[in-house]
């Protein structure tokens, strides 16, 4: 009895387990026919001194934050889990990525490759880390350690605050 009873638990924990990861998936459905799906590549002169200062204090600052905790969706350099073998998980390990870096990639540094501008991408990266919105919730089960802390979550908002001052005083994009 107690073989089963541990069974069912199991069995009843992978199952909660999954649908907690599936979830995002199915309201991502609609994903590629959404309208940013067919939106270009913003191509930004990357020499322009203020875009240079910008990148240098994300250099310094930021970019080691990011590269722990977002780079693995966010960049061309992925680390890839074990369980990316298992069918089902590369589906949607390749589709978050694919999705992730459409919205903007952080592989070549500030200004992002992205389809917006360079100071939309500050805004929504200012917002999304004010709302704890990423790392999303179901890479965070399966990394504890990458949700920002405390003090990641302050730099990462003053810098792109400073940044977005910045950039609007100049009347940058
Ligand atoms: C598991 C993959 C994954 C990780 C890790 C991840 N993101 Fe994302 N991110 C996404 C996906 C997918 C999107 C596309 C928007 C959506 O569907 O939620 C996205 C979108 C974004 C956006 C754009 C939001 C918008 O409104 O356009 C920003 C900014 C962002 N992520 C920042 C981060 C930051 C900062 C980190 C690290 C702290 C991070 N992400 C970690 C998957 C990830």
């Amino acid at each position: 009895m107690q073989a089963i009873n541990s069974l069912i638990f199991k069995l009843s924990a992978a199952s909660l387990f999954s649908a907690v990861l599936l979830l995002p998936i199915m309201s991502f459905a609609h994903g590629d026919s959404s309208p940013d799906a067919v939106k270009k590549e913003v191509h930004v002169d990357k020499n322009l001194p203020l875009y240079e200062a910008i990148n240098s204090s994300y250099l310094a600052n930021i970019k080691p934050i990011l590269e722990k905790k977002c780079f693995d969706c966010h960049s061309d350099s992925t680390r890839f889990p074990l369980y990316y073998k298992i069918p089902g998980f590369k589906q949607m390990i390749d589709y978050d990525i694919k999705k992730a870096k459409r919205h903007i990639n952080m592989s070549k540094d500030f200004p992002f490759i992205s389809h917006n501008t360079p100071l939309k991408d500050l805004e929504s990266l200012r917002e999304v880390v004010i709302e704890n919105d990423m790392p999303p919730l179901r890479y965070v089960i399966a990394h504890w350690d990458s949700r920002l802390t405390k003090s990641e979550r302050e730099a990462i908002i003053k810098w792109s605050e400073e940044s977005i001052s910045k950039l609007r005083e100049f009347r940058y994009q």
